[in-house]
C-alpha cells in the first residue's frame, strides 16, 4: 500500500494513445492520499476529455497558458509552486522535445520552467519515435536536468508495433512516484527539531507570540521523516497535526522548550531549530487577569535562553541547523548568527507582512562556513525536501554544500 498523504502532485498529460491510462492514474493517485491537478495540453485533450480528469481529480483542469479565468484562480506560476511533483503521464515524444528545448508556449511545458518541483516524465510513443537519434538526444538532455524518467516498458503498441515505448500502468507510475519521496539521504540519523512559536504569559489570559504557523518546520520534519531519519518535533502551540511517525512534544513557553530540546539533544545528531522563540518574556506573570486602571503599562522583560545557541555549545553538539528570520539586510545578519551562534548551517529568511511567516511559500538562502546556496521560491513541502538533503549532504562533507 502506498503512500502519498498531503501530497501535491500535478499530472500533465500529452497527447498519446496512452492517456486514457492517465484516467486511472489519478484515481490510484488519490486513492493513495494526494491532491491531484490535471494539466491537459491541446494534443493531450484529443484523446481525453478535461471532464473526465475534472470528476476523477475533484479539481478543476487546467490547459491554456493565456487564460483569464485561470489566472485569476490558479496561475501558471501557482500551479508550479503548489506542485511536489510533476508527473507527465503520458510523455510525448513532441513533449519531450519541447521540454528539452525549455520551450514556454503551452501552459504545461511553461510550469515545467518556472518550478523547482521534481519532474518525471512517462514516455509513450511508437517504438521507432522512441529509438529514434533526436529523442535519445533529447532524453539526455532531461536526464542531465535531473528529469527522472519512468518506463517505458516493451510490448503491443496501439499502432499494431510490438517494441520499447508502452507507458508503464498505472500501479506502477503511482509506485515510482510515492518512491521519490522516500529519499532516504538521512536514513540513520536521528533529528530534533523545534517549530512555531512560543508564548510567554503576561497574566492568565494574556502572552507575547508570533506569527509563526509552524508550517515550516512541520515541513522539514516531514521531510526529514520520509529521508529516513527518527524525528523528535518540539514545537510551540500551533494547529497543524504532526506529520505521521513523527514524535511530537507539545510546549508553550520558550523556556519549556529550552527544557525539552535539553532532555532529548542528547539521543540526536541533527538539531534544526526552525522554531520563533521569544528573545524576552515578562519578569512577572501576573495572578489575575490585569486591569486597565491606567493609560499606560510597562512590561518588564528578561531574557530567554538561547536554545539554538546553547546546543550548538555543547561538548558533543549534533550538527546544528539554526534560521535567521530577518527584516533587513538579510546575508549580513544572518552571517553574523552564523558566527555568533556558533552554528554548522544558517537558514536565512526575509519576513514580514506577508512573507515567510504563516505562507505556504518561502524563499531561503543557505549559509554555512564559507559557502552560501539561493533557493528560490516554493512551497514550504518542496523547500524541506531540499533542506533535508542539503543538511544530509553538509553533515557528510563539512566546509561545502
Ligand atoms: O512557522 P512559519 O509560519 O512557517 O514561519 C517560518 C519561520 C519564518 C518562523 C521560519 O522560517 C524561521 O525563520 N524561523 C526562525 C525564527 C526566529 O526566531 O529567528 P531569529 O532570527 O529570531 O532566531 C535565530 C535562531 O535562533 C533561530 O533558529 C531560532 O529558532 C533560534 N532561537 C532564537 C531565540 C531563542 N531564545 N532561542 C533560539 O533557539
Amino acid at each position: 500500500m502506498i503512500s502519498l498523504n498531503n501530497k501535491h502532485i500535478l499530472l500533465g498529460v500529452s497527447g498519446s494513445i496512452a492517456a486514457y491510462k492517465s484516467a486511472e492514474l489519478v484515481r490510484q493517485l488519490k486513492n493513495a492520499g494526494a491532491s491531484v491537478r490535471v494539466v491537459l495540453t491541446s494534443g493531450g485533450a484529443e484523446f481525453v476529455t478535461p471532464l473526465t480528469f475534472q470528476a476523477l481529480s475533484g479539481n478543476p483542469v487546467s490547459s491554456e497558458l493565456l487564460d483569464t479565468a485561470a489566472e485569476a484562480a490558479m496561475s501558471h506560476i501557482e500551479l508550479a509552486r503548489w506542485a511536489d511533483v510533476i508527473l507527465i503521464a503520458p510523455a510525448s515524444a513532441n513533449f519531450i522535445a519541447r521540454l528539452a528545448q525549455g520551450r514556454a508556449d503551452d501552459l504545461l511545458s511553461a510550469i515545467c520552467l518556472a518550478t523547482n518541483a521534481t519532474i518525471a516524465i512517462a514516455p509513450a510513443m511508437n517504438q521507432q519515435m522512441w529509438v529514434n537519434a533526436a529523442t535519445r538526444e533529447n532524453l539526455q538532455q532531461l536526464r542531465q536536468r535531473d528529469i527522472l524518467q519512468f518506463g517505458p516498458g516493451e510490448g503491443d503498441q496501439a499502432c499494431g508495433e510490438v517494441g520499447p515505448g508502452r507507458m508503464l500502468e498505472a500501479n506502477q507510475l503511482a509506485r515510482l512516484t510515492a518512491d521519490i519521496f522516500e529519499t532516504g539521504s538521512l536514513s540513520g540519523h536521528t533529528v530534533l527539531l523545534t517549530a512555531g512559536p512560543t508564548q510567554e504569559s503576561i497574566d492568565p489570559v494574556r502572552y507575547l507570540s508570533n506569527r509563526s504557523s509552524g508550517k515550516m518546520g512541520y515541513a522539514i520534519a516531514q521531510a526529514a521523516i520520509e529521508a529516513g531519519a527518527k524525528v523528535t518535533l518540539i514545537s510551540g502551540p500551533t494547529a497543524l497535526a504532526a506529520p505521521p511517525r513523527v514524535e511530537r512534544i507539545n510546549v508553550r513557553s520558550a523556556q519549556q522548550m529550552f527544557d525539552a530540546v535539553m532532555q532529548h539533544v542528547t539521543n540526536s545528531d541533527i538539531f534544526i531549530s526552525t522554531a520563533a522563540v521569544a528573545d524576552y518574556r515578562p519578569v512577572n506573570i501576573a495572578g489575575q487577569k490585569i486591569k486597565k486602571t491606567e493609560d499606560t503599562l510597562i512590561l518588564e522583560l528578561q531574557r530567554n535562553p538561547d536554545i539554538l545557541a546553547r546546543v550548538a555549545a555543547l561538548e558533543n553538539a549534533p550538527f546544528t541547523v539554526g534560521f535567521a528570520a530577518e527584516t533587513e539586510s538579510l546575508e549580513q545578519h544572518a552571517r553574523e548568527k552564523l558566527e555568533s551562534k556558533g552554528v554548522d548551517m544558517i537558514i536565512a529568511n526575509l519576513v514580514g507582512e506577508d512573507i515567510a511567516f504563516e505562507r505556504d511559500e518561502n524563499t531561503l538562502l543557505i549559509l554555512a562556513a564559507d559557502n552560501k546556496q539561493q533557493l528560490a521560491t516554493a512551497s514550504k513541502r518542496v523547500l524541506g525536501r531540499q533542506l533535508t538533503d542539503i543538511i544530509a549532504k553538509q553533515k557528510n562533507t563539512p566546509r561545502s554544500i
